[in-house]
């Protein structure tokens, strides 16, 4: 009989990921996934435990599911509800003393299993909890994907962080860096493109430290993979790749940047400070000078590169010049976009056990100005694309009758009145107008057949595009 699975994911990409993949072990045994948590049977929250309030948000949202845990008990039927991801990591034993509607707690590691999990939650009054590191990879447990991609999809080639950076659980939750064998990439990257993906964005808690084995037992690292994913899948037209390191960004990455046109020139860099003290008691094993560098040799290798990155204000320690520092690194690199974050200690972090000097008005006022600075930096690079001619690589119908909806190689979304047909395609388009969050552009003038296949092309976009 036909099981209705909830998901809801929060926090990153990989979480999507891992909630598709969840699937794709549940579809096996009869569940098909619905998208409100009222009519289903199986509800999993894939949490995430990266900043402050993770429990209390996992907390609230099982408060909200007990009326139809509640409901479905009077009917005489069960609703299991699951709680997976990095809070399950880093808290299931609490979980599960302090939510007695949960059934099953399961780590990201260790989804795989959950077909097992949920036969034994049927037949156990208690939850059960699978929080291991099995030697076993889920990837090799892991059933082929039945659920059609679109033309962008994700692929998870890496997890796991050996850096410790002071601040961040990912090292306690996910586990050690683990890299997935260059040829069960390739497999699934081929699966996916022949299902319809045209993008893949490769995920990695630490993508850039990505060191797979190949089939003649060779260490293959993130540039080579994607030199092997563009030689062994032509209908591939674009790559991408998150969340990186500095340290990691080696030669070889720099060098398929330079010269792998499937590569998008926009790349997520995560600096998190500019001062070389925080950077220091972050333990991020690179100073500022170092970033500088490495931002000046990416873009010597390929000009038209736009940088994202992280940042994180009032982490302990951080005194206001090493804050003026970041904004001062911030002015220098000119970032196309960013994430930025209050630090909030998170428990068993080296840095929780610091003093948490700056006090929560001190870290919103501190926000609040380099919000407003990364802010003006995008707004100035979306300016800067209009009128120029880029690849546009169209997703989906847009909004609007009429309306098709794609990407720049820098992720910002564009609408185009044009013929669906095009979905899938990477096109020419001029740009036009800026709206909020997106822009509108035209199919530029020479365009060949629909199903011709464009190669995608170096934009046209200057290296000052950031200023
Ligand atoms: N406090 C604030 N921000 C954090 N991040 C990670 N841990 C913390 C924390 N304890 C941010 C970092 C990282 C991003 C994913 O989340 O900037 O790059
Ligand atoms: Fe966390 Fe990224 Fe540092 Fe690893 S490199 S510890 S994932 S912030």
């Amino acid at each position: 009989m036909s099981k209705r699975l909830f998901i809801k994911s929060y926090g990153c990409q990989m979480n999507v990921y891992d909630a598709g993949r969840m699937a794709d072990v549940l579809a096996p045994i009869g569940f098909t996934s619905v998208d409100s948590p009222d009519v289903a049977d199986l509800v999993i929250l894939n949490t995430c435990h990266i900043r402050e309030k993770a429990a209390e948000k996992l907390f609230s949202d099982l408060g909200r599911l007990r009326p139809f845990k509640a409901a479905r008990a009077a009917e005489g039927e069960r609703l299991l509800i699951a709680v997976a991801g990095c809070v399950a990591q880093a808290e299931g034993d609490a979980i599960i003393k302090r939510a007695p509607d949960v059934d099953i707690v399961v780590g990201p590691q260790a989804y795989h299993r959950l077909p097992e999990l949920i036969a034994r939650a049927m037949r156990s009054v208690g939850a059960v909890l699978d929080t291991d590191f099995p030697i076993d990879s889920k990837f090799d447990a892991l059933p082929d994907s039945s659920r059609a991609p679109g033309v962008t999809a994700f692929l998870t080639i890496q997890e796991g962080c050996d850096k410790f950076c002071s601040f961040c659980v990912v090292p306690y939750t996910r586990g050690a860096e683990f890299s997935r064998p260059v040829e069960a990439v390739i497999a699934e990257a081929g699966k996916l493109v022949a299902a319809g993906a045209r993008e893949l964005t490769l995920l990695g808690q630490n993508v850039n430290a990505f060191h797979g084995q190949d089939a003649a037992g060779g260490t293959v690292g993130l540039g080579e993979l994607a030199r092997r994913l563009a030689d062994a899948l032509p209908d591939l037209a674009r790559i991408r790749y998150t969340t990186s390191h500095p340290r990691d960004m080696d030669d070889d990455l720099i060098e398929a940047h330079r010269n792998l046109p499937q590569l998008m020139p926009f790349l997520h860099l995560p600096v998190q400070s500019g001062s070389d003290r925080i950077l220091a008691a972050m333990n991020r094993q690179h100073t500022v000078a170092d970033y500088l560098r490495l931002v000046e040799r990416l873009r010597r290798a390929r000009p038209d590169l736009a940088l994202s990155s992280d940042f994180i204000v009032g982490h302990p320690g951080e005194s206001d010049a090493d804050f003026r520092a970041t904004l001062d690194l911030i002015r220098t690199v000119e970032f196309a976009g960013a994430f930025s974050f209050k630090y909030s200690p998170r428990p068993g972090t080296p840095a929780a056990m610091l003093e948490d000097a700056a006090p929560e008005a001190l870290k919103e006022e501190r926000l609040a100005e380099l919000l407003a600075l990364l802010r003006d930096q995008q707004d100035a690079f979306n300016q800067s694309v209009l009128g120029r001619t880029l690849p546009v690589l169209f997703e989906k119908p847009g909004r609007h009758p009429g309306q098709i909806t794609g990407r720049t190689p820098y992720l910002q979304p564009v609408h185009v009145l044009a013929d669906p047909s095009w979905i899938g395609q990477t096109v020419p388009v001029t740009m036009q107008r800026r709206g909020t969050n997106s822009l509108e552009g035209s199919l530029a003038d020479s365009l060949p057949h629909p199903n011709a296949r464009i190669e995608p092309m170096m934009s046209s976009v200057s290296p000052q595009v950031t200023a």
